[in-house]
């Protein structure tokens, strides 16, 4: 972390005064004044006070610096020594599923035995009124299937039979591979024993039979017939994604994954005026299977741009952009799936004993063709249109990285774009230093850098010993000269952004936090191999960094002259807390140019600071169908011997 930090910076007065006069001379609409307000600026100031007027920084400096800023409509908020900083850029979530999963009965990711599951369904389905339910699917989601599948062995529809229910019932696993279905779902869906396996899935029998046993893996989770959600779901579920954004002190996301189907929902929820972050999408595009394919796929993504982009600049309320893809390379490389694409191949156990070894059918090809990914990458490049890549495994993530030095080396002068892969999850060494070198940048999911089931133990042996240091290598890449930039890829994880930062600063997950699988017990409490990031690293890969990628650094990510207020206020201060608790953070108040979107429950600001969304009661429906979230249900969980609460 660099000394400077901790400077208070009294050239600021001097800076602001002779650059911005004019803006100076208005009284501002708010000053905050008496904080430890981090700037993140290039020469990371710490000042005490800053002025808003029209939703931009009119100056940023001392207490003293603002007093002949305030007039008698200024609203001025004394933090009280209070941490302030710019507001959060996520540049990896996705936003509609997460907030579809909002209105779902949610598992919380919670280490649950099947008796822990079945209650919790149990109490989704009495909660919602019968007469106009009765025959809806009943979807529940974020389970730890790994977890469920140790402590209680093989499950099957049966045991969803025994719910008191007759709708269709069906139970998704946190990793999105598996689904789990009662005897109602396969039945509307027309599962049956002779049903064969659709291409790249698997349908679960009974033992010794054809049966399907309600395990649905991969593709095969598609064949239920679960409705797919309206207009006026998404836009519920858009809402219930943006109140939980507003809470974690996000103002910026970038949906990884977009589709255009949710365009109009989103423009309804712009018009409407509830658009409480600036929107970034990323439009999902699929390899085109030849070369003469590319064309056509350029032009659909030119024509999706050119229709929902909003070219104009950012300004003080948000709009929604559409100026970059985003393509899958690979699956994953958590054990049992291997999808990821490896360079090496995966160890597998041999027989029945304890022993991995590589085995070469593991191999797989990614899902774009090199030499096609090339092309498209320059295409796209010359085309202005940026770029997020899915790659897990290191032959997907180098394959990326091939494709950019192509275009390099056919225009060594254009450095015009912006290239992110997602998820790295494993890198070869040979690749750490070509993502400075080729300016690409890595987008990564901190909290997966946390010992957790999905490590230990399989997918630490499928990887073998060698190979752990080069594992979630964030910390190497940033080494080697190339920041990184933060995406939570939330709902696959829980929306705990200060949690991840511990995670990227520490290689630890958090006794404490129940969102941290370090809460499910000691065999978790350990530190991920590899290297880690400075706070101010961390910090900066969810605000400057992330505004760099998304093209808007010139207007967020940081606190300065001219740049707009999205401003967070936290509990406690990131750089001075122990290590250990920077996972334990709370967002007090989130500001998206200028306008107070939200102020946490039993805070306040003073009577003048008044939130644009107040907060609803914390036992709305939504949080009750979520584990751990309704006192109540906690107090039951407790007395049916679960562990849900931490
Ligand atoms: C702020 O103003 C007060 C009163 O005018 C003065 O005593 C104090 O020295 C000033 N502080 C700084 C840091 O300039
Ligand atoms: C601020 O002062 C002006 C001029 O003195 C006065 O007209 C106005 O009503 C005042 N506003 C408030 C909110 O007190
Ligand atoms: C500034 O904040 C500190 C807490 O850090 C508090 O003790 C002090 O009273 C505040 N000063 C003013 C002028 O409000
Ligand atoms: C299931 O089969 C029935 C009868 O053949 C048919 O009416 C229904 O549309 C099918 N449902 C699905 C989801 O395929
Ligand atoms: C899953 O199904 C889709 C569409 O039906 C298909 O394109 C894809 O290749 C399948 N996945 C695998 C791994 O086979
Ligand atoms: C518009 O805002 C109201 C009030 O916040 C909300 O109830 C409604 O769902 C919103 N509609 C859309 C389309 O976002
Ligand atoms: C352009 O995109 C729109 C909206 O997705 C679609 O309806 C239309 O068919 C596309 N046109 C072309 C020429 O691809
Ligand atoms: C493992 O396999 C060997 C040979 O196939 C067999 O003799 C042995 O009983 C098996 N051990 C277990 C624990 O299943
Ligand atoms: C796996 O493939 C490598 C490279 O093709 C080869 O050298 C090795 O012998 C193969 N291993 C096995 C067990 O087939
Ligand atoms: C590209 O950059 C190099 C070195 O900076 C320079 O010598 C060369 O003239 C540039 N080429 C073009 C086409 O601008
Ligand atoms: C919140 O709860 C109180 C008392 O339980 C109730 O009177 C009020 O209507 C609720 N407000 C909302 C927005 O649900």
């Amino acid at each position: 972390m660099r000394r400077q930090f901790f400077h208070f910076v009294h050239r600021f007065i001097a800076f602001s005064i002779s650059l911005f006069p004019l803006i100076n001379a208005d009284f501002a609409d708010t000053v905050f004044q008496n904080g430890s307000i981090y700037t993140l600026n290039p020469s990371s100031d710490k000042v005490e006070a800053v002025a808003i007027k029209n939703g931009r920084f009119t100056y940023i400096g001392t207490n003293n610096g603002t007093s002949k800023l305030i007039g008698n409509e200024t609203t001025v908020v004394n933090l009280q020594g209070r941490m302030a900083m710019p507001g959060l850029i996520d540049s990896h979530m996705h936003v509609v599923s997460g907030g579809l999963f909002l209105l779902k009965c949610d598992l919380n990711y919670q280490p649950l035995t099947l008796e822990d599951v079945l209650v919790h369904v149990q109490q989704c389905i009495n909660m919602e009124p019968e007469e106009e339910e009765k025959h809806s699917w009943l979807e529940v989601v974020n389970c730890d299937y790994p977890t469920l599948t140790t402590k209680s062995g093989m499950i099957n529809k049966k045991d969803l039979d025994t719910l008191k229910t007759t709708r269709p019932v069906s139970v998704r696993s946190s990793d999105y591979h598996t689904v789990w279905a009662n005897s109602e779902a396969l039945k509307l869906s027309n599962i049956t024993a002779d049903t064969p396996n659709p291409l790249g899935g698997n349908i679960g029998r009974l033992p010794g039979s054809q049966e399907p046993s309600g395990i649905l893996e991969d593709n095969a989770s598609y064949m239920l017939a679960v409705p797919p959600p309206t207009e006026e779901i998404n836009i519920a579920a858009i809402n219930a994604a943006l109140k939980l954004l507003r809470e974690a002190g996000i103002t910026t996301f970038q949906e990884a994954a977009a589709s255009t189907g949710w365009a109009g929902a989103w423009e309804k929820v712009k018009q409407n005026g509830s658009l409480s972050a600036r929107g970034y999408f990323d439009y999902r595009i699929e390899p085109p299977a030849s070369k003469d394919k590319i064309e056509g796929a350029l032009h659909d993504v030119l024509n999706v741009t050119s229709k929902f982009n909003d070219a104009s600049q950012l300004k003080p309320e948000p709009i929604l952009k559409w100026q970059a893809i985003k393509g899958f390379l690979d699956g994953v490389i958590t054990y049992p799936s291997n999808t990821g694409a490896l360079v090496e191949p995966y160890n597998m156990p041999v027989g029945n004993t304890s022993q991995w070894a590589p085995d070469n059918s593991t191999l797989i090809e990614p899902y774009w063709r090199s030499d096609i990914l090339t092309l498209m990458v320059e295409r796209l490049i010359l085309n202005h249109i940026d770029a997020q890549f899915h790659a897990d495994g290191d032959l997907a993530v180098r394959i990326v990285l091939d494709a950019v030095e192509s275009f390099r080396n056919a225009h060594p002068n254009y450095t015009d774009y912006r290239i992110g892969i997602a998820h790295d999850e494993l890198t070869h060494a040979d690749d750490w230093p070509r993502f400075a070198k080729l300016g690409v940048d890595a987008i990564m999911s901190f909290q997966w850098a946390q010992l957790s089931s999905f490590w230990i133990p399989n997918t630490f042996n499928s990887m073998g010993s060698e190979r752990h240091d080069k594992l979630e290598a964030f910390g190497t890449i940033a080494k080697y000269g190339r920041p990184i930039v933060y995406g939570s890829d939330w709902p696959i994880d829980p929306l705990d952004e200060f949690l991840a930062l511990k995670v990227g600063v520490t290689l630890a997950g958090d006794p404490e936090n129940p969102h941290s699988p370090a809460s499910q017990g000691p065999q978790y409490t350990g530190t991920f191999p590899g290297a880690k990031l400075s706070r101010e690293a961390a910090l900066r890969a969810i605000t400057t960094e992330g505004a760099r990628f998304l093209r808007a650094d010139k207007h967020i990510g940081s606190l300065e002259v001219g740049k707009l207020a999205d401003v967070i206020v936290l509990e406690k201060n990131y750089f001075e807390v122990p290590e250990d608790e920077i996972g334990r953070q709370r967002v007090l108040m989130t500001m998206l140019g200028g306008t107070v979107l939200y102020v946490a429950e039993g805070v306040s600001f003073g009577d003048r600071v008044v939130p644009k969304f107040p907060n609803g009661n914390s036992t709305t429906a939504l949080e009750r169908k979520r584990v751990g979230m309704h006192r109540r249900y906690i107090r039951d969980a407790r007395e049916h011997r679960c562990r849900y609460a931490h």
